[in-house]
């Protein structure tokens, strides 16, 4: 990893990726998310006057459209992931992160779509040929009806289920893929979907979140032994969103300890219960946030993204450092910025990875980077108008347009190397 002048080297066979997760760019599916979305579509539009500030509201007018919030064909990726895929390999990418929507293999308890199982296939098959890794997620926050309407994550065979679906997965299309990755960001549905009832199924309720832990973890154990059992070498992992946590008030205990609360419920409590059965962390890092007693969030003042969210690079290598102690290796399986003039997106990008090379070269295991996202795509609840993509979509003719930023990570991706 010798860097030569002006250059900071990264390690030989790192990856260099991008991320996509079914639900937000395959279009067409229906789960527990497609539900809710048509009930909750009116409202989020309304919301939009008080949620966003006013340079918001006015660069992005598409958030008082209730159609704004409705996923649909989404980017059409599920028919066009080919020509997709051409642009991700154009872009020198030597990686490619998907995952697979659970729905669309068991539509109904117990019955497993052949069709489906051949889809996902053929698409594994094509990020292989145009010689990149697939990382495959298995759980990308939906859930099939079915098993919703007994519960989701809390009915206490979720984990049984999930196992069961794993299995058919692994089983079908097991040896094309290396790396799969249980669930993303559990702990951002425990917040979420359980305790603040923003997501499906809109909880709030601690009982409800705890056991939501215990489901998640069980269900990461149970399905790590599943893969390993139809092939041993295979390399299974969580995906975690580790925030880089900040007391409000530097000096106020209170602060700190909520700080504390925060990184051990929100970061920690998750890695401690399935560290054991992980052969890697998948971490996903947008941001620094500031925390004041009793959990409060606060903004910070520097510069934001089109969704006001602080830009803080060092805060992954903060993270990183952090990490270490689990002693796994670490991809960074998401890092991006909403930014849909395309104008802060390429120093994010350098910013961020030289944060991580200097992890790297303090001794983090950090092996690849995936940035988010491949697509613009449909962000959950605050649908199309947030664009995190290295490629621009037109969703009225569903046009594709590499955006410069994305030319610029392409060199960084074919030479692994960042500049100074
Ligand atoms: C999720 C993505 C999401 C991204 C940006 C992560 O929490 O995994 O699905 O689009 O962050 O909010």
């Amino acid at each position: 990893m010798k860097a030569d002048k002006g250059e900071l080297k990264f390690p030989d066979g790192f990856l260099w990726g991008a991320a996509t997760s079914a639900y937000q760019v395959e279009g067409g599916n229906v789960n527990d998310w497609s539900e809710w979305e048509k009930k909750n579509a009116d409202r989020l539009a309304g919301e939009a006057k008080t949620k966003w500030q006013k340079w918001q509201q006015e660069k992005f007018p598409e958030m008082f459209d209730p159609k704004n919030y409705i996923c649909g064909r989404a980017c059409d990726f599920y028919n066009r992931y080919e020509s997709d895929l051409d642009i991700a390999k154009s872009l020198g990418l030597n990686a490619f992160r998907i995952s697979i929507e659970w729905s669309r293999i068991e539509p109904e308890e117990g019955k497993f779509d052949e069709r489906e199982i051949e889809h996902y296939r053929k698409v594994i098959e094509a990020i292989r040929a145009r010689g990149m890794e697939p990382f495959v997620t298995l759980w990308h926050f939906t859930n099939p009806l079915w098993l919703e309407e007994i519960g989701g994550v809390e009915n206490n065979k979720f984990p049984f289920y999930f196992s069961r679906y794993v299995e058919q997965v692994a089983v079908n299309f097991g040896e094309l893929v290396d790396y799969w990755m249980t669930f993303n960001e559990p702990t951002v549905i425990i917040l979420k979907s359980y305790l603040r009832g923003e997501w499906p199924p809109a909880k709030k309720n601690i009982l409800s979140a705890m056991k939501t832990y215990r489901r998640f973890s069980k269900a990461h154990n149970l399905a790590y032994d599943k893969i390993h059992k139809v092939s041993q070498n295979k390399k299974v992992g969580i995906v975690s969103a580790i925030s880089c946590l900040e007391a409000g008030n530097k000096k106020s205990i209170l602060d700190k300890i909520s700080v504390f609360a925060a990184d051990y419920f929100g970061n920690k409590k998750i890695l401690d219960l399935i560290s054991k059965k992980s052969d890697f962390l998948g971490v996903n890092y947008y941001r620094r946030i500031k925390i004041k007693f009793p959990l409060i969030l606060k903004e910070y003042s520097g510069e934001v993204t089109d969704l006001g969210w602080d830009i803080n690079p060092e805060g992954i290598y903060r993270i990183l450092k952090d990490l270490k102690k689990y002693n796994l290796p670490i991809y960074i399986t998401e890092n991006g910025i909403t930014d849909a003039e395309d104008a802060k997106r390429e120093k994010f990008i350098k910013d961020h990875l030289r944060w991580i090379h200097k992890a790297i070269q303090e001794g983090v295991d950090a092996r690849g980077y995936f940035h988010w996202s491949f697509l613009d795509n449909f962000e959950w609840d605050k649908g199309f108008w947030p664009r995190f993509g290295l490629v621009e979509v037109d969703y009225k003719t569903m046009e594709r347009k590499i955006r410069p930023s994305a030319w610029e990570y392409a060199k960084i991706c074919k030479n692994n190397f960042v500049d100074l």
